[in-house]
């Protein structure tokens, strides 16, 4: 007998195998039952006729209750009208465990309840295909940067500095120091691209903000990109390859749980290097003329300023050139005009908002150390960062694409707390 996944059955047409499964849903009547067999790799419906198996093997597929987990065995049949394109024919099945009383029923159930059984939700199949392809963007970004020469380094969690402010930080005691939790690896990538050339971290970071939105996680992970030589046009050349790629990945990859998920892959098919770019002060100028009047030069776009500025466009859109003031400390001012930075925010379309952030790096010794005391940053921790302008300093830039945005934007989910296994959300630590 062959033991395979569901993922696989379709190389064992018309033979029988055995497969370890859950039993997602069930239905039957007098004379068959539908067993919705999950394995992990996948879903796939098992017929059980009753005329075909033994009383006591019927009479168990009808009992059988949600969850149990079972070894069944059975024919593989092509089944044209299956989102998977195969259903098992049941020849046997054995109970392992028996589940009683599954919480999550196939009824609606509220978000929170959902929340507070996180770790059985994941079972769902809408779940499972979201982590799906949280799982197939990973994959796509370590192929994407291993093809373009960049090495993996991944910078510590456990930090003294505060590269995006310090108003959002998990502080903690390192024995008698104070330390906090990383809230961007950017500063030490910085250090790794003057050794290594082209570097990326990918890595969970933190942010202690009070927002609750469907953007804001509070611990995330991010894709950290930074190159040694590369100037402004050039990391964004990255950021358009880079993204196009991984949304191609999952077109190629995850049709089945794109499916799943009733996401319009037309959308995304228009994905495709290069993207539009737009000045913040045309950004500005354009709001204001699409009406709204509570904006103006020197404010950060909210929600529903970016949503506005993204509706323009069918890709992704950059918003290039933020006033220095909305901006972090390091990053490296225009050359023509010094009220704004070779930065770059990527807005995602249909309303997912920014999902990376970069820019062009300051690497003048005595400018970065100005920006520094402007943002009355304690010297003696920055200390070390200050010195990869002392020795061989060149322009580089990088970039920060946060993973759960960008899941949710692919995905075509509402909020990101259903594209992370474990949310940590405002109120939510459990499970
Ligand atoms: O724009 P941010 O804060 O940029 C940085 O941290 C830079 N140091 C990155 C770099 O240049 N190396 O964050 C980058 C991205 C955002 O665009 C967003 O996608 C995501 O990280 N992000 C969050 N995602 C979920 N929840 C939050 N609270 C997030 N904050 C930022
Ligand atoms: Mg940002």
């Amino acid at each position: 007998m062959i033991k395979t996944t569901i993922s696989e059955v379709h190389k064992y047409v018309d033979q029988e195998v055995k497969i370890g499964a859950w039993i997602a849903n069930k239905r039957s009547s007098g004379k068959i039952a539908f067993l919705q067999l999950r394995d992990g790799s996948g879903f796939i419906q098992g017929v059980v006729v009753k005329a075909d198996v033994s009383e006591d093997m019927f009479k168990s597929a009808k009992s059988v209750t949600q969850e149990s987990s079972v070894y069944v065995t059975g024919k593989v049949q092509k089944d044209e009208r299956s989102p998977l394109g195969f259903e098992l024919l049941v020849t046997g099945l054995e109970v392992i465990h028996e589940s009683t009383d599954y919480p999550i029923t196939p009824k609606e159930h509220g978000t929170e309840f959902l929340m507070d059984h996180r770790h059985l939700w994941l079972r769902s199949r809408r779940q499972h295909a979201v982590m799906k392809i949280r799982n197939e963007i990973i994959r796509a970004t370590y192929a994407f940067f291993n093809e373009n020469g960049f090495s993996k380094v991944d910078p510590p969690i456990l930090t003294g500095s505060a590269p995006e402010g310090t108003s959002e930080l998990f502080a903690t005691k390192y024995f008698d120091e104070d330390a906090y939790l990383s809230q961007s690896g950017q500063l030490y990538m910085e250090a790794a691209a003057m050794a290594l050339g082209k570097v990326f971290s990918f890595g969970p970071t933190f942010r202690a903000e009070k927002s609750k939105t469907r953007r804001h996680l509070i611990e995330f992970w991010m894709i950290e990109p930074e190159m040694a030589f590369y100037e402004f046009e050039d990391n964004l050349k990255v950021q358009e390859s880079y993204v196009s790629y991984i949304v191609q990945a999952v077109l190629d990859h995850c049709s089945l749980e794109l499916k799943t998920l009733g996401r319009d892959t037309t959308v995304l098919e228009k994905i495709k290097a290069p993207f539009p770019r737009i000045t913040y002060d045309d950004a500005i100028k354009f709001l204001q003329e699409k009406g709204f009047d509570d904006i103006e030069w020197g404010d950060d776009f909210g929600a529903p300023h970016e949503t506005a500025i993204a509706e323009s466009y069918d890709k992704p859109v950059f918003i290039t050139h933020y006033p220095t003031s909305l901006k972090p400390f390091y990053m490296q001012p225009d050359p023509t005009r010094d009220d704004v930075v070779l930065c770059a925010d990527l807005i995602a379309p249909e309303g997912y908002g920014e999902i990376i952030g970069g820019s062009e790096r300051i690497h003048d010794h005595a400018l970065l150390k100005q920006r520094l005391d402007e943002h009355k940053l304690d010297i003696d921790a920055y200390k070390w960062y200050l010195e990869l302008r002392q020795y061989g300093s060149v322009p580089h830039s990088g970039f920060g694409l946060g993973l759960e945005r960008t899941v949710a934007w692919i995905s075509g989910v509402e909020h990101v707390r259903e594209t992370i296994p474990f949310p940590r959300l405002l109120n939510r630590l459990y499970p």
